[in-house]
């Protein structure tokens, strides 16, 4: 009785590990990326290679995520935001400062910006557009 009640217990336990497991990777998006505009297409479309994950590993999720509210005002980023694509915002259409106001604008102020105070050779055009 009391052995099978450890191992109910144990069983509940490796279920319930699995479960969050799971909710932790999916809440993470996928572990690597290929980002490419969709919103306002290009004429020459650059896609972009990005490792999320190994982003992740170094990074907090804020120092690039955030979301906005109501009026539009810059929401900083919380655990469990729900996070959408960055171009479902910074559009043309949105009418954004100039530079954020596209994918590429928002996505080199972000990307650009970090890679080129890293290192040199990480702001090169091909290390993102292979
Ligand atoms: C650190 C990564 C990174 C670097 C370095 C980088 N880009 Fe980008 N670039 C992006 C991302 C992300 C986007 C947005 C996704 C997309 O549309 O390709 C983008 C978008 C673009 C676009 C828009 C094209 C399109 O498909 O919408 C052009 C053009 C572009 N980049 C040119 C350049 C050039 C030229 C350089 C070098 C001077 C450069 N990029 C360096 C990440 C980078
Ligand atoms: C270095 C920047 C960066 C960091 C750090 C980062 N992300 Fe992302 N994440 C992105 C970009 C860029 C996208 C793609 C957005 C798009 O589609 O335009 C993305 C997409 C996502 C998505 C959408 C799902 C998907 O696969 O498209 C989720 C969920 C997500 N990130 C969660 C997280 C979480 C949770 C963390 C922290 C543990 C995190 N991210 C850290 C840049 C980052
Ligand atoms: C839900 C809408 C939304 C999404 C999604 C979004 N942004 Fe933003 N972003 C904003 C708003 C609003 C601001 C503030 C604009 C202002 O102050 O004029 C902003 C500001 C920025 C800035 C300026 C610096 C700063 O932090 O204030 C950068 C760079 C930026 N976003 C890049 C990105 C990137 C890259 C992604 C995708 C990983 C993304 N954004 C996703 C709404 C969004
Ligand atoms: C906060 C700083 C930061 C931001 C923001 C950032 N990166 Fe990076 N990224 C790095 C650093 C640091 C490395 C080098 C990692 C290493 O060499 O271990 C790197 C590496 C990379 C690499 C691999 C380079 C290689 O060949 O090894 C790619 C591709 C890349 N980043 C794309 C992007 C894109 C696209 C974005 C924006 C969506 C982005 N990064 C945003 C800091 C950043």
């Amino acid at each position: 009785m009391k052995k099978g009640l450890i191992a109910s217990t144990v069983f509940a336990l490796t279920l319930g590990l699995a479960f969050a497991g799971n909710t932790i990777a999916s809440d993470k998006g996928a572990a690597d990326m290929v980002l490419q505009a969709t919103v306002d297409p290009a004429s020459k479309p650059k896609p972009a290679v990005f490792p999320h994950a190994a982003h992740q590993e170094k990074f907090a999720c804020a120092d690039c995520h955030h979301s906005k509210d109501a009026d539009g005002n810059k929401v900083a980023y919380v655990e469990g935001q729900k996070i959408e694509s960055c171009e479902s915002c910074h559009n043309m259409a949105a009418g954004m400062e100039k530079k954020i106001s596209t994918y590429k604008m928002a996505a080199h102020s972000l990307c650009v910006t970090c890679h080129k105070a890293t290192d040199k050779a990480l702001g090169s055009c091909k290390v993102c557009h292979k």
